[in-house]
């Protein structure tokens, strides 16, 4: 491979390889969102969903489900306690999600809403283990006649993925209560209603250039009235309007009939992760149309107003000055600053035609408002049969900035399509590879729910992304979809990182879309075989990348054979070169996964070359490996 190392072809995108955030699989609620207790205000369909009953030592009493109703139309529901006996302990206990994750020495917070009606109640509060052991315990009183917050923290003394939450009611009266919360201490930058540490850690590692939120079809929603609005997700936490999730049971492979999206992870939070992962932000809006696999109901063009103001809002409220309504919003929940967005997708996956009157009206207004603003248009999925060519061109005619191409195929779509961008057209639109996974057939024997995050979709996407690397003024964005998903909780498989209360794996896929991400340069350079760009012959695949600000080449080759490949590497016209290393990520078995239990069997390996000796010996690449080259 000839790297013409002072050839630079194209700049690489500051947003190249982002993620992709979706709350599927139990992304948000009951994984990145900290919160331990589900359904904590009582809004699930079912209003005591995750809770039971419990009485002790021959406590007594009734729990009332209260619906506000206009009075607090976003949080309606509170839960009416009455405790009947002056001795004993009548309560709630949560089960959290699949179980509440819980280590030892680490301090929990619980906060609750009171007031007290009658009487004077005293909360007693248990964490308890799976043994029913007691963890860690608190108590709250002396509640007043009005609505107010108390919190109170413990720590706890052991370990449990499983434990749960007593919530202990003594003493005669009547005691009105909601959002019962339990957060850990110890979340990501400690942040109160903030993020679980070690997800948020995984995703920092990967320096996304980007990070697109909150999805996919939970954008649009089943129906308009459960789509996902932004606005709904800003301000205090207790005036979020909960929703059903759009991954509850239906579309689950998983039962999950208690999936709904409390929003305590919302817009800001969002935001706020982008910033801390210095990830540029990418809201996708709902466009006036819902789910394509549900209801496909569209809002009609009469009616488009409001989804188009929400747009034109969200910049307010994301760049806007404190003095406007939007930018205050911000400012008060603590961030006066703008958070510099500098793009937005406007609908997700619309398929049909219908999109593109709704897209030309959103364009219209965003582009006389904002000119800065990039738009992202949905395009379907790839590769795309005759109305989304239709779809496409339409849009290239509109001078769409971006065309989010979604492809979910085999792996050796994905190898056999590593050329799909070099005969791009250049002064198209540019292309936004939205979601990409490659998709194995599920092995009979499968048991691990990381089943599908095999190392052969692994390689296959490493070398389809040669393609993209190479196309760098084309492809200017991409993401893995999804990105998180809970073991017992799944609906979607393959995901990049897999967690289960207490613990986190990245999957081979996610080590493919680190070495990119990582390594990602400021400028194309070619890498060639025999004068040809290196995609597929003799089952190589490669590109290249110069980094001038860190003075850094790196060669990215990917080899999808079952034989080692000496491959010669000559670095053309260059400059002096200084250190070398090699990364390899290699498996002996295509089904190869890594799970919480072992996760580290498909990982990558980093050893010096003297660089003196590129081009004099072949690297002997292994059988099916993804190998990064850097040289100082
Ligand atoms: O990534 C999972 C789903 O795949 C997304 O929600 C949707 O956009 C696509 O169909």
């Amino acid at each position: 491979i000839t790297v013409l190392v002072d050839k630079p072809t194209a700049k690489v995108s500051p947003n190249m390889w982002g993620i992709f955030f979706e709350d599927i699989n139990f992304a948000a609620d009951g994984g990145l969102y900290a919160e331990l207790v589900k359904n904590r205000s009582f809004e699930f369909l079912s209003p005591l969903m995750g809770w039971k009953e419990v009485k002790h030592d021959g406590g007594s009493g009734s729990t009332l489900i209260i619906n506000r109703g206009e009075a607090n139309s976003n949080n309606p529901r509170f839960a009416r306690i009455t405790v009947k006996s002056a001795s004993g302990s009548y309560g709630l206990e949560n089960e959290g999600f699949r179980g509440m994750g819980i280590e030892g020495g680490k301090q929990y917070n619980f906060s609750v809403f009171a007031r007290q009606n009658s009487g004077a109640t005293k909360i007693k509060i248990q964490l308890l283990g799976t043994d029913n052991k007691i963890l860690g315990e608190a108590a709250l009183q002396n509640f007043t006649d009005q609505w107010n917050k108390y919190s109170v923290s413990f720590n706890s003394t052991a370990t449990d993925a499983k434990a749960h939450l007593a919530v202990l009611f003594e003493g005669e009266g009547v005691l009105d209560v909601d959002m019962i919360s339990l957060f850990p201490k110890d979340t990501w930058k400690g942040r109160p209603n903030g993020l679980r540490a070690d997800l948020a850690q995984k995703l920092a590692d990967l320096k996304p250039g980007f990070i697109r939120f909150p999805g996919g079809c939970i954008v649009e929603g089943r129906d308009l009235a459960n789509r996902y609005q932004w606005k709904k997700t800003v301000g205090k936490v207790e005036d979020r309007e909960l929703i059903i999730n759009r991954w509850n049971t239906e579309f689950s492979h998983r039962s999950a009939p208690d999936y709904f999206q409390s929003y305590g992870l919302g817009f800001f939070e969002y935001f706020q992760l982008a910033e801390d992962i210095g990830a540029a932000p990418l809201p996708i809006l709902n466009c006036g149309m819902a789910c394509q696999y549900n209801t496909a109901e569209v809002a009609p063009l009469d009616q488009i107003d409001p989804f188009i103001q929400d747009a034109l809002d969200l910049v307010e409220f994301a760049n806007g000055p404190v003095t406007s309504k939007w930018g205050k919003l911000r400012a008060e929940m603590g961030h006066p600053a703008p958070f510099n967005l500098k793009m937005m997708g406007v609908g997700n996956e619309q398929w049909d035609v219908q999109y593109l009157d709704r897209y030309k009206l959103f364009a219209k207004a965003l582009n006389a408002k904002y000119p800065d603003i990039k738009l992202i248009t949905s395009s379907g999925p790839s590769p795309s049969g005759a109305q989304f060519d239709y779809l496409q061109k339409e849009l290239r005619v509109q001078k769409a900035n971006f065309l989010d191409e979604h492809y979910y195929q085999s792996p050796d779509w994905f190898m056999q399509n590593a050329s799909r961008y070099d005969g791009y057209d250049r002064n198209s639109s540019k292309i936004f590879a939205g979601e990409y996974a490659a998709h194995i057939k599920e092995p009979k024997t499968a048991k691990d729910a990381e089943t599908m995050n095999a190392w052969i979709s692994a390689l296959a996407e490493a070398a389809f992304m040669t393609g993209l690397e190479r196309n760098a003024d084309v492809v200017q964005m991409a993401s893995y979809a999804p990105l998180l998903a809970h073991v017992e909780a799944w609906q979607w498989r393959p995901d990049l990182i897999w967690f289960d209360n207490l613990r986190s794996v990245a999957t081979p896929n996610y080590y493919v879309q680190k070495l990119f991400a990582n390594n990602k340069g400021t400028d194309v350079v070619p890498a060639l075989m025999d004068g040809k760009i290196l995609a597929g012959k003799d089952s190589l695949y490669s590109s290249a990348v110069i980094d001038k600000t860190n003075r850094q080449l790196i060669v990215k080759i990917v080899n999808t054979s079952s034989k080692p490949m000496p491959v010669k590497l000559s670095l053309q016209n260059g400059p002096a070169y200084g250190k070398a290393t090699w990364t390899e990520l290699s498996s002996a078995n295509d089904l190869d996964i890594n799970t919480l239990n072992d996760p580290q069997r498909v990982y990558p390996a980093e050893t010096a070359l003297a660089s003196a000796d590129l081009g004099k010996s072949p690297l002997k690449l292994k059988p099916k490996s993804v190998n990064v080259i850097k040289v100082s």
